[in-house]
């Protein structure tokens, strides 16, 4: 177990399967005490970064190179690395370690999880967006043809090391991106994150994150209020081919679920007017897309996970956001209509 300064360590409190996420520059460096603390006797690294960051293992190694982004994100990818590890004689006994965004994450998680029937993973996360939400938890998935996230298991990992020196090297587009998973934990028992240092926004959304993890590993309930915004951010991230990124879907996600929760009654217009000025504030998109149909946009939130009783949001209320069931379409597409 590593506690020393200066590192934040964040607990994630789930019994047996209870891990560390670590936050700071220079984390990566820790990899080789964890995977030796695991008692691994090799590992595979799947990086989808450049191979001077992977950090040194202290094991006989296979690295695997990766690509972020949701188009790799396939059970076909899953099979390639299952082959590979299979090549290299990967067994239970070793290690899979993840490196880099969110799609990366969840892929190579999947992988671990079904190889074997289950190896240990650590997670590398490169990106803001993987540091803060899709890292830890232990969602891990892939997309099909029909949507997002449809074939996944929790596999929750023995480690997560959120490396903030990745963070430097990120583009403006995919940093901001990041930020809109930051903006939705306004909106959920976060609290106000706009004005500190990166790495506070990071260790209070991993914080919140591990609590509300710790009290429903497997989304019966209380863990649904992670998706806020995530209704008609899925939706709009399959509708424009996801050129829109995930963060960046979020976000007009968030704004939406404002202005709808106002349309139902639940909060008033300052509450709504608070989920644009969040988003805004952190730079991010706050209208839909040019060329997106509202209609189309039902259809595929009509398919969301959640929606196992007609068209399903996280909505904030007067006891906080909670699941709201059967939203009738016609106000749904009044509030899209605000958003054009
Ligand atoms: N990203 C939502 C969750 O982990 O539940």
């Amino acid at each position: 177990m590593i506690t020393a300064p200066p590192h934040a360590v964040i607990d994630v409190p789930l019994g047996e399967r209870a891990y560390q996420v670590i936050v700071g520059a220079r984390v990566r460096e820790l990899l080789p005490a964890l995977l030796a603390g695991l008692g691994a006797g090799r590992v595979a690294i799947v990086s989808a970064r450049p191979p001077e960051w992977d950090p040194p293992t202290g094991l006989p190694t296979l690295r695997l190179p990766a690509q972020d982004g949701e188009r790799h994100k396939t059970l076909a990818t899953v099979e390639r690395l299952g082959q590979a590890f299979a090549e290299f004689g990967l067994t239970r006994g070793d290690a899979v370690v993840s490196c880099g965004g969110g799609t990366t994450t969840d892929t190579v998680g999947l992988a671990a999880a079904l190889y074997h029937r289950g190896v240990p993973v650590i997670h590398l996360p490169t990106t803001l967006l993987a540091q803060v939400d899709a890292s830890v938890g232990g969602k891990t998935g892939v997309n099909l043809p029909a949507g997002k996230n449809l074939v996944g298991v929790y596999w929750q990992p023995r480690a997560v090391l959120c490396d903030t020196d990745f963070l430097g090297t990120l583009p403006e587009r995919e940093r901001i991106n990041g930020y809109g998973e930051i903006a939705r934990c306004h909106f959920i028992g976060g609290g106000d994150l706009r004005d500190l240092p990166l790495v506070d926004q990071i260790v209070a959304s991993v914080t919140l994150k591990a609590s509300v993890v710790a009290a429903d590993e497997r989304d019966a309930g209380l863990r649904h209020v992670l998706n806020y915004g995530h209704t008609l951010g899925h939706a709009l991230e399959r509708a424009t081919g996801y050129a829109l990124r995930h963060g960046e879907a979020v976000a007009i996600g968030t704004v939406f679920a404002g202005r709808l929760a106002a349309a139902l009654g639940r909060i008033g217009e300052d509450r709504a007017a608070e989920h644009l000025d969040v988003v805004r504030g952190y730079g991010l998109p706050t209208r839909l897309p040019d060329g997106v149909d509202a209609t189309g946009l039902v259809t595929l939130m009509r398919r969301d996970k959640k929606a196992t009783d007609g068209l399903t949001f996280v909505l904030d209320g007067p006891s906080g956001a909670e699941l709201v069931t059967d939203v009738p379409e016609a106000v749904v597409l009044a509030v899209l209509a605000e958003l054009v």
